[in-house]
């Protein structure tokens, strides 16, 4: 019997951090060797255009996100692993299935929100009025709201049982499976319903900042998979703690402290209450420095794999263009299916 099929993908938008290593790329490589599921994993080139990247910046961060895929694990002989923008039947699903999406419900998108947020001064943003909202997702590139069919029309297109990603993710996954059940009842069953696989780990938090999500829009909260020792070290020894100086797991009350053990945890394999007792009479600077060292020997391997492919860029293009290749074949398949289904296939 065929394997389920699983799809995710990364925008090249710059270095990776560990959230997106403990949300999803770690789970990429787990899922890829437990050998369960026919794996597509892409690198999502045109949503990175939705925030105007110069076209050095997008081939450059393009090649980088192959290398970073292949020094973490994945393996071109056990996963399709390839280029967005190279499969051209998925402008045309994105077509169709924007025909079946109202706009109020990508507006009402938080990742929209948040995207288009993000061109206000920090202190603008807490005080918007209604009217300034309004004016600021009227000036925002239309492909930011388009963002979410692109990506129904990425996972739609190969059959997708299950799609790795971070919770900030969940939206845009509720509105692929909106789309796939419209498609369906309207031109009878072509889509399966997709589902989101989370790690234990779904929202990693910035470590200058637990209230918010670690994301490359603030940098100074990332801790990157490429940082070197010196920097880790300075990074988690500066991020902000909880008063008190008990370690213990608490989100609500001791939020800082309880992303640093949830990304030890994740890390170790340890679990919390095993965690927790040995650190019992620790202190937080002790802690840290565990941490820091946990992190540095983890990622060892990938930054000695990453630095090595840094001057191979064509043998890390073929790898793309071979996957996109078996990508398309399976898409322009599926397209065929989907036009027949909507009657412009005479
Ligand atoms: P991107 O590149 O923004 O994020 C890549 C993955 O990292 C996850 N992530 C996090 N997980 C936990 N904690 C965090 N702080 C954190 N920050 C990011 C994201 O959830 C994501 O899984 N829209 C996608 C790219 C995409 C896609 C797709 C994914 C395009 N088409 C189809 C799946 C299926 C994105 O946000 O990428």
């Amino acid at each position: 019997m065929a394997k389920p099929v699983l799809v995710s993908g990364i925008q090249p938008t710059g270095k990776l951090h560990i959230g997106n290593y403990l949300g999803a790329l770690k789970n990429f490589v787990d899922l890829q060797n437990s050998g369960k599921y026919q794996c597509y994993f892409f690198i999502a080139d045109l949503h990175a255009l939705t925030e105007n990247p110069t076209a050095k910046d997008l081939t450059t961060n393009t090649i980088s996100l192959a290398a970073d895929f292949l020094a973490i694990g994945l393996d071109p002989k056990k996963s399709i692993i390839f280029q967005q923008s190279q499969i051209e039947p998925l402008q045309e699903l994105k077509w169709i299935l924007s025909t079946l999406t109202p706009v109020s419900e990508l507006l009402r998108m938080t990742a929209f929100k948040e995207k288009v947020l993000q061109a206000l001064k920090p202190g603008e943003r807490e005080k918007i009025t209604k009217e300034k909202f309004e004016e600021v997702v009227e000036a925002s590139n239309f492909g930011l709201a388009e963002y979410p069919v692109l990506m129904a029309a990425d996972i739609l297109l190969y059959d997708a049982k299950f799609v790795p990603v971070g919770d900030d993710q969940d939206q845009h996954l509720e509105l692929t499976r909106t789309l796939a059940r419209k498609f369906n009842a309207k031109f009878g069953k072509t889509f399966s319903e997709p589902n989101s696989l989370h790690t234990a780990t779904p929202r990693v938090m910035s470590l200058n900042d637990p209230a918010k999500k670690m994301s490359k829009s603030m940098p100074a909260g990332c801790l990157f998979l490429e940082d070197a020792p010196e920097i880790v070290r300075e990074k988690i020894k500066r991020a902000v703690t909880d008063s008190g100086n008990e370690i213990k797991y608490d989100e609500e009350k001791k939020p800082a402290i309880s992303n640093l053990l949830k990304i030890y945890s994740s890390i170790s394999g340890e679990n919390m209450q095993k965690l927790e007792k040995k650190y019992t009479g620790k202190t937080y600077s002790e802690f840290k420095t565990d941490l820091a060292e946990l992190v540095i020997l983890h990622f060892a391997d990938y930054r000695k794999k990453k630095k090595a492919l840094a001057g191979k860029s064509s043998a890390l293009k073929t790898i793309l263009t071979s996957g996109s290749k078996k990508a398309g074949k399976v898409a322009a398949r599926k397209i065929g299916e989907i036009k027949k289904k909507i009657g412009i296939s005479l």
